[in-house]
């Protein structure tokens, strides 16, 4: 009698579909020039073998198209042998930081960037991997984004760009208060959902009704939501225009690989824009947000 044969295990092309191995090829093709492998490694964008990690590509992907903005600031403010500082806000695992650190301020031999983040786990992982890389000129700070600008924090007093990507919540506003609180050149924000706004929204729903045929738009709790998050991103880029920002709002990634997807570029100026700070007090008022939210954008 014959032993049953062992089921045959797939191959991995097999099993992950040949499509998905020239998209890996595509991914790694477009890694950078002198990118440290290593450092993919340690963030698990690739594999202990060398190939991408499916989860973590989309993160990749969003942080290269964030590179292609923020590398030109860089280069602009490093020129005359400026060492550019830059905060990133609500950093996580710090993937934005440790790139753009791998990609620019290492070849660069000044600058310094600052991650922001207020899980302790977070940042004590950051900084071992900071340590093991010998990226010597990156600091993580345990904190809340609403503290770092506080004079305890000890950042400097003038920071040239912000970054927040897919901090929660109010931290994308805490992030824009830091920046203006520092002078920042530029800020780079992708807004994560906000729900400051849609619980004041949620909270004046039927006097609004009663007042406003508009008041349909944020009837249902889905639109409410997503209403608030959208009126928040409005108003930021009003209070950034008002502060003295020229403003762009485009897209990070195609819409496949996040919801969040929604990128603020912001470049100081120093024109005051009067509209704006117009249009936004407003808005404000008809929402009915003025009394909850008017210092959050500026205009108390
Ligand atoms: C969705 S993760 C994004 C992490 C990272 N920026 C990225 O894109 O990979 C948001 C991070 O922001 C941190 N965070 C949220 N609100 C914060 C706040 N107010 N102050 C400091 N960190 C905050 C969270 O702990 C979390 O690590």
């Amino acid at each position: 009698m014959t032993a049953p044969r062992p089921a045959r295990r797939p191959t991995e092309s097999r099993r992950r579909g040949k499509g998905s191995e020239s998209q890996d090829a595509a991914v790694l093709a477009e890694l950078r020039p002198g990118q440290s492998i290593e450092l993919l490694k340690e963030l698990h964008i690739l594999t202990r073998e060398g190939r991408l990690n499916q989860d973590s590509r989309r993160k990749l992907k969003q942080v290269y198209h964030l590179y292609q903005f923020i590398e030109p600031l860089l280069a602009e403010l490093a020129q005359d042998g400026h060492a550019p500082l830059l905060a990133d806000h609500g950093a996580g695992k710090s993937y934005l930081g440790f790139i753009l650190y791998d990609l620019f301020f290492k070849g660069q031999g000044r600058g310094r960037i600052y991650g922001i983040e207020w899980r302790a786990d977070l940042v004590e992982r950051s900084r071992a991997l900071a340590q093991r890389l010998g990226f010597e000129r990156m600091e993580f700070l345990n904190l809340a984004v609403a503290d770092a600008a506080g004079r305890e924090a000890g950042l400097p007093e003038r920071i040239d760009i912000v970054t927040a990507l897919h901090a929660c919540d109010t931290a994308t506003d805490d992030a824009i208060a830091f920046g203006l609180h520092k002078q920042a050149r530029a800020m780079v924000l992708v807004p994560c959902c906000q729900a400051e706004v849609a619980a004041q929204l949620r909270g004046s729903k039927a006097l609004q009704l009663a007042r406003t045929p508009l008041a349909e738009l944020w009837r249902h709790p889905i639109h409410t939501r997503e209403l608030g998050s959208h009126l928040t991103n409005v108003m930021r880029c009003l209070h950034l225009e008002a502060s003295g920002y020229q403003v762009t709002v485009t897209e990070l990634v195609g819409w496949e690989h996040s919801l969040k997807n929604e990128l603020i570029l912001a470049r100081w100026t120093g024109q005051r824009k009067r509209s704006a700070a117009e249009r936004l007090a407003a808005i404000l008022e008809e929402f009915g947000l003025t009394g909850a939210l008017a210092t959050r954008f500026g205009m108390a």
